[in-house]
């Protein structure tokens, strides 16, 4: 394990605070949601001890959401290993949805007492959740009452936040008052969007929900809003930077004067601070940043890396860099390095000096790994990619991580079992179609359904690799165990799950290993599987195959790497395009109205088509060939 990385999150007045003139709240940022959400554990520990040795109740405000999850594990593990009690802790939840009963999985209700409450020693009566199932002639009283329990125990001592991509904290949406209490809410549609998944649909996410009020949030002594992943990167900057405004609710926190955001770098990467950190401070101008600062100089001054002069890099706060090179060297310098990404041989040129090249020449033929998350993040990712593999004569294994059963709809099932029965009548069939028409909203389903779901998916995945070429026997279905649970809450990353990783790798003994490189969301998919590959690459570092093997991170459906991250860049023909999107199209149960489309209605292979069109262009504005389209990769260096 590496060694954990102390941060101090403690509040520091303006001033005192690495602050900028563009921030106006206290945040701190830390590698690893993991590392921050432990430190945020250690200071609500802290609270409730020092609360304790006073005789005093400790008062904390509760956030449901993925972001709390692993602040409440490490209390409960706290609680189990190292006897931290909680006798002495009121709660009062921020928010629940309504109608709501207690019982559904998925109210705020279940998950409080799923992630903490069951185990620890909190007494029963101490919690404190608003009531989903309150009449509507009761809720304005019940609202009010809520507030005053607050303020009978003496105020919120402590408050836990996260943030929603409409800068709510709690329920409270774009709109919401300043000076406003606890009370019924009508969610934003993109809330309503983000809730989605784990309601299986839009339709079946409440409209509205009672949520503590600003001011109740605001009276709290301490608040800590946690964010993580990059897709809260655009909310947290306008957030800490923007004005205050209703429009974005969680702004109110600048006002507040013992608030810290604990972020992690993907949450803080769009912050001034980081994004283009010249504007800010003298910058110690590494090849990375002198590299982001130029592809940001093209873009501002809509220039080719090849026009810029001294005078647009002296107007744009790199004055430094200039002193330590002209503009003419730092352009092709920059020049060179995007030229030196680019290349139609993913795997290698053979027999051509490869310096200059992301990949080695040799050895000419490479058995290569595409490890794809869910069964189509392979074609959708790096379908050009992995097309001229197969045709550059590579020996290439397609080894999907998870089945992606949750994702294929009942409608489809259903679909594939009437057909199965028609073909040849059987009870099973029969069950699994019983089963999907009495199927209750928002219900399980059973493991014969989840096993027909998967089966669709690997159908669908042959239709693909076999359309691109690829034999049958090397495509491998790992089904991950981490990711069985039915639901769209995932398992943590288990040891059986390493273990199958390690096995697979070690059958192969890749020269290349291509996997998903999302870091947007640590409770997604994706980036569990990413961890999967770390994991098991870990302990196989001292395998011979290990020291020939690299590793490339491609990204998934929702975004592409920055231009200045890209080691990799492979072009595409216009006929490598149709040649993709048709194997995206052989995963069908992913078309037309896929289960967990996001507030982006376009189908997979248009958002694929027009990033990878996208990054070409960018090749292109910055004064390189005019290529249809690209894709890319970033490696991973292991220590
Ligand atoms: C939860 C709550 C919400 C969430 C926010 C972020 O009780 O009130 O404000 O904190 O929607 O949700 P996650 O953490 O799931 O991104």
């Amino acid at each position: 394990m590496t060694a954990r990385i102390k941060t101090d999150i403690r509040f520091k007045p303006v001033g005192q605070f690495e602050e900028t003139r563009f921030e106006k709240i206290h945040n701190v940022i830390f590698e690893s949601s993991d590392d921050a959400s432990i430190e945020v554990a250690e200071e609500i520990a802290a609270l409730i001890k020092r609360k304790d040795a006073e005789n005093k109740m400790c008062v904390l405000g509760l956030a449901t959401g993925s972001s709390p999850i692993r602040v409440y594990e490490e209390l409960v593990r706290m609680h189990q290993e190292e006897g931290l009690s909680f006798k002495n802790v009121v709660s009062f939840n921020l928010d629940e949805y309504l109608p709501m009963d207690k019982e559904n999985t998925m109210s705020y209700h279940f998950f409080m007492h799923e992630h903490l409450f069951n185990h620890v020693d909190i007494p029963a009566e101490n919690v404190h959740i608003p009531d989903g199932k309150i009449s509507s002639d009761k809720v304005v009283s019940y609202c009010l009452s809520y507030e005053q329990k607050i303020k009978d125990y003496g105020g919120l001592d402590f408050q836990l936040l996260g943030i929603g991509r409409t800068g709510h904290i709690g329920f409270n949406e774009p709109g919401s008052h300043y000076n406003s209490g606890t009370r019924v809410i009508t969610l934003d549609h993109i809330t309503r969007v983000d809730a989605a998944p784990a309601f299986l649909g839009i339709d079946k996410v409440p409209r509205k929900a009672i949520t503590m009020g600003i001011s109740t949030v605001r009276n709290a002594k301490r608040i800590v809003l946690l964010g993580w992943g990059q897709n809260k990167a655009e909310i947290i900057k306008n957030t800490v930077e923007g004005k205050i405004s209703s429009q974005v609710p969680a702004t109110y926190l600048q006002n507040h004067e013992n608030c810290t955001f604990v972020l992690d770098t993907g949450a803080g990467s769009e912050l001034t601070r980081n994004k283009t950190p010249w504007l800010v401070k003298p910058c110690e101008w590494t090849n990375d940043l002198t590299a982001k600062a130029i592809v940001w100089l093209c873009n501002k001054t809509d220039k080719t890396i090849l026009s810029l002069t001294d005078k647009d890099y002296n107007d744009n706060g790199m004055a430094d860099l200039l002193s330590l090179k002209d503009s003419y060297d730092l352009n092709i310098w920059m020049f060179n390095r995007l030229q030196h990404t680019i290349t139609g041989w993913p795997g290698g040129k053979p027999n051509a000096e490869d310096t200059n090249r992301p990949e080695r020449a040799l050895p000419a033929r490479k058995r290569v790994i595409i490890f794809s998350p869910h069964p189509d993040d392979d074609v959708i990712s790096m379908g050009g990619t992995f097309d001229r593999l197969i045709e550059q004569g590579h020996e290439v294994h397609v080894v999907y991580q998870t089945s992606g059963n949750i994702a294929v709809s009942d409608t489809d099932a259903r679909k594939y079992a009437e057909i199965s029965k028609r073909i040849s009548p059987s009870e099973e069939a029969q069950t699994i179609i019983d089963t999907i028409k009495t199927k209750k909203e928002s219900s399980f389903d059973s493991p014969e359904v989840r096993k027909l779901k998967g089966n669709i998916r690997r159908a669908e995945s042959y239709a693909a690799t076999r359309y691109l070429g690829l034999e049958d026997n090397k495509v491998h279905f790992l089904d991950l165990p981490f990711y069985e649970t039915g639901t769209i809450k995932k398992n943590n990353l288990a040891e059986e799950d390493i273990l199958l990783m390690i096995d697979i790798i070690k059958k192969i003994k890749p020269h290349q290993i291509f996997a998903a490189g999302d870091l947007a969301d640590p409770h997604g998919t994706h980036r569990v599987c990413l961890d999967a590959v770390f994991a098991a690459m870990k302990r196989l570092k001292n395998e011979t195959f290990f020291k020939d093997c690299w590793l490339w991170l491609y990204r998934g459906a929702w975004h592409e790497w920055e231009i200045n991250e890209i080691e990799m860049a492979v072009p595409m023909s216009p006929d490598q395009v149709l040649k993709k999107r048709n194997a995206i199209f052989a995963h069908q149960s992913q078309k037309d109205g896929v289960m967990f489309q996001g507030d982006d209605s376009r189908e997979f292979w248009m958002r694929a088509e027009e990033r990878n069109r996208d990054t070409a262009k960018k090749y292109n504005a910055l004064g390189l060939s005019d290529y249809a389209a690209m894709e890319a990769f970033v490696r991973h260096k292991f220590d």
